[in-house]
């Protein structure tokens, strides 16, 4: 099995210099936006700053590099760094700096980070002067395939992960893959399991293509998704997939106090080959299509075996507790029409399928 660090490697390599940036509109009616991908992008930002914007307000954090070229009187806004920081304090400390500048209705937030800087920056977005334009500037691979599109804003409470949030969607996207040249490896671990997903949403094969490729078709599937269910009311739960675990993973890895043990991606290819066996347990899908399963998540040099920490009686307890549940066990699943959500899953073969994970 190659490394994360292996497949990074490789990706650049297949990745061609001259590639000329892609734009992709997510069709929202008057909410429609353009996400724009390749290298140098983020020098368009000024293009989508709101014309009557007298001000700018960066919010990004300290390890990322701002080179961004602004016209206007620009803030700088530093959060602090992992989910802790998703918080209503950092809401408000944001707020605050923004009031204290006379940040107005018409001014622009920029959001320059990876998921948490796009979460919390857009939520803040969504509620000061009761809503302001905010473009994201994706750092991380994952907030390039995923969390900066869509408008998903929010942050967590102490008692669970995205609990207060809003939609709001940004004007434009931007995801600059010259950024990622500074992306620790454990990063890119988490943008390759967001990858290895859209390969059960329909995208073809990624393994062969290269970086900006693989980002442009991860987003165009995203956005598809999002333009026929912005709200989350039926398609958008697919993009969930492999989520039920990887979250309830995430959650006892927090309550472990061993944050960070799993990130987010890695814990997103373990729930991918979870949901495939569950799938398969449960007589939706062929034992070739787990085996395609494990084989397209072991290329992108990630593991699907549960951590050695993975308390199954306690993961079996927080995927109750899932938001797609409602007390029972609920999944999003293969099967021979493509993924949907699956309702009341039986513990036992839940369990089962846990025991041998
Ligand atoms: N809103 C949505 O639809 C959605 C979807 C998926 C995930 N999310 C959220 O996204 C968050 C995870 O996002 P993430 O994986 O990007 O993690 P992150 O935002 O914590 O970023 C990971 C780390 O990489 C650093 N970093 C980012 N870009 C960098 C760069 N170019 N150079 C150097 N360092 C850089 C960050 O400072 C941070 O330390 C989670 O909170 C998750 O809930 C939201």
């Amino acid at each position: 099995m190659s490394s994360v660090s292996d497949v990074r490697a490789e990706l650049l390599r297949r990745s061609v210099p001259s590639s000329q940036p892609v734009e992709i509109e997510l069709a929202l009616g008057e909410r429609s936006y353009p996400i724009v991908v390749g290298r140098g992008t983020s020098a368009r930002v000024e293009e989508f700053v709101g014309s009557s914007s007298s001000k700018v307000a960066v919010v990004t954090q300290a390890g990322i590099p701002h080179t961004l070229q602004l016209e206007r009187e620009v803030l700088l806004i530093q959060i602090d760094d992992g989910e802790s920081a998703k918080s209503l304090a950092t809401v408000q400390s944001v707020s605050s700096q923004l009031s204290r500048h006379e940040f107005g209705r018409h001014d622009t937030i920029v959001a320059l980070g990876g998921g948490v800087v796009t979460d919390v920056a857009g939520f803040v977005a969504a509620t000061y002067h009761r809503g302001v334009r905010y473009i994201n500037v994706a750092s991380s691979l994952l907030a390039m395939v995923d969390a900066a599109i869509g408008g998903k804003t929010g942050v967590n409470l102490p008692e669970g992960k995205n609990l207060v949030g809003a939609f709001w969607q940004p004007s434009a996207v931007i995801c600059d893959l010259d950024l990622l040249d500074t992306l620790p490896i454990r990063e890119w671990a988490c943008g390759f399991g967001e990858i290895a997903k859209y390969r059960f949403l329909g995208v073809d094969d990624l393994v062969e293509l290269g970086l900006q490729e693989q980002v442009e078709r991860s987003v165009r599937t995203k956005v598809e998704v999002v333009a026929r269910d912005e709200r989350e009311g039926s398609a958008r739960a697919l993009l969930n997939y492999g989520h039920t675990l990887a979250h309830a993973l995430e959650t006892q890895s927090r309550l472990n106090n061993v944050d960070h043990d799993i990130r987010h991606g890695e814990a997103v290819a373990v729930g991918l080959v979870f949901a495939a066996r569950l799938a398969y347990r449960l007589g939706r899908i062929p034992l070739e299509r787990v085996a395609e399963h494990q084989r397209i998540v072991d290329s992108f040099g990630l593991s699907y075996t549960l951590p050695s920490w993975a308390d199954r009686a306690v993961l079996l307890h927080l995927m109750r507790r899932d938001k797609k549940a409602d007390g029972d066990l609920t999944f999003v699943l293969d099967g021979s029409g493509g993924l949907e959500v699956v309702r009341n899953v039986p513990e036992r073969i839940v369990v089962e399928v846990l025991e041998e994970s």
